[in-house]
């Protein structure tokens, strides 16, 4: 089976709507036909400021969440990013690979320390894509592991080229894994065949969804207002009033047109993801009939969606043996092929083992 990573910060109470169709939804589908590795990656929460309180709560909060939503942790293996510290040592040794420009380069760091002001910019910030690439080399496979499904069948060890990496993220994430794949290839060039470059796993039509208020800019737990955002773990109510309030166009006709009408294109966008009903059929049931009924029945598909979802959170918060289980679990398994990579990792680039 190929083998799929990807990652979430517990930065905040609740994932939205965006985490969920950008991200998390694949990673409930993927473990199903890969070999499937998900971390709540609470190292790269610290690199703003924060409080060790809330962070504990938001990290149970966020397992809970991805176990309520459908992982199974006998499918998938979740885990939290802290606890293999072989992400902080891999993230070091790439560090000593990257460029000081090339990290410059990445718009989320200019965008977000942009926001934050030269005084409340982290080193931390600034390495954060590099701890991601750690994350994701780490798991790797190893030949042998991870194979594509070749028709005809691949038997023995196939050749790196064949071994896959599959990273389920949105649209935010593509200039991470991009980076992510150069310093796989640099690590390999330099140092022999060791890491599997990435490939970015992005669904077209849900890898953007907007802000309600603001349908131009991403729905983000960090710039969006509460307005512009439906949380995964929100009340009902809130959630029907968020989208029937979502800003739209002065026209009336329910179709997709991202330039002119970019909050209906958004509102099109969710309920498709969330119906599988394709767009042009979503404008041919809506011709004619309306902005209120179109976001009526979009919001009720998304309550429908999420009701669920919240009950499992709040039943799996109250059982924390259970979610502590699954951790050391989760835990011992990221760690065992993890530790396996860095042995190599270590050897290839010139460090005297133990003995
Ligand atoms: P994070 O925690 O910001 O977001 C988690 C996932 O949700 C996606 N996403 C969206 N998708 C569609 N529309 C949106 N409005 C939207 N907002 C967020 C993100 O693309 C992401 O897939 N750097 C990562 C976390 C990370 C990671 C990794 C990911 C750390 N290590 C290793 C993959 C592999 C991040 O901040 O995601």
């Amino acid at each position: 089976r190929p083998r799929v990573l990807s990652g979430i910060q517990p930065t905040a109470d609740s994932f939205h709507l965006g985490n969920y169709l950008g991200a998390l939804r694949q990673w409930v589908a993927m473990q199903d036909t890969h070999d499937a590795f998900y971390c709540v990656v609470d190292l790269h929460a610290i690199t703003v400021e924060h409080d060790p309180a809330v962070l504990r709560r938001r990290t149970k909060v966020a397992v809970a969440q991805l176990l309520a939503m459908g992982l199974d942790p006998e499918r998938a293996t979740v885990f939290v990013q802290s606890h293999v510290p072989e992400h902080a040592e891999l993230a070091w040794v790439l560090g000593c690979l990257t460029g000081f420009g090339e990290a410059g380069r990445m718009t989320q760091f200019k965008d977000k320390s942009s926001k934050q002001g030269t005084a409340g910019t982290t080193v931390g910030l600034f390495t954060y894509p590099i701890l991601q690439a750690a994350d994701i080399l780490l798991y790797s496979p190893e030949p042998g592991e991870g194979a594509r499904a070749v028709p005809g069948g691949v038997g023995g060890r196939p050749p790196t080229g064949e071994r896959a990496l599959r990273v389920p993220v949105g649209e935010d994430q593509r200039q991470h894994l991009e980076l992510t794949r150069v310093l796989a290839q640099r690590f390999n060039h330099r140092f022999g065949e060791t890491f599997v470059p990435p490939e970015a796993h992005i669904l077209q039509g849900a890898a953007k969804i907007t802000d309600l208020q603001e349908p131009e800019a991403k729905m983000s737990k960090s710039a969006s207002s509460p307005q512009g955002i439906i949380d995964v773990l929100e009340e009902p109510g809130p959630m029907r009033k968020k989208i029937m309030r979502a800003v739209t166009d002065t026209g009336s006709e329910v179709v997709h047109d991202e330039e002119k009408k970019a909050g209906i294109t958004n509102l099109l966008r969710i309920y498709a993801a969330l119906d599988g009903t394709s767009i042009p059929d979503l404008e041919r049931r809506y011709a004619g009939s309306g902005y209120g009924q179109f976001k009526k029945d979009l919001a009720q598909l998304v309550v429908d969606t999420f009701a669920p979802i919240r009950e499992r959170t709040l039943a799996l918060l109250d059982d924390e043996k259970q979610l502590d289980r699954v951790l050391a679990l989760g835990a011992e398994r990221a760690s065992g092929v993890a530790a396996r990579t860095m042995e190599t990792v270590r050897d290839r680039v010139g460090f005297v083992g133990r003995g």
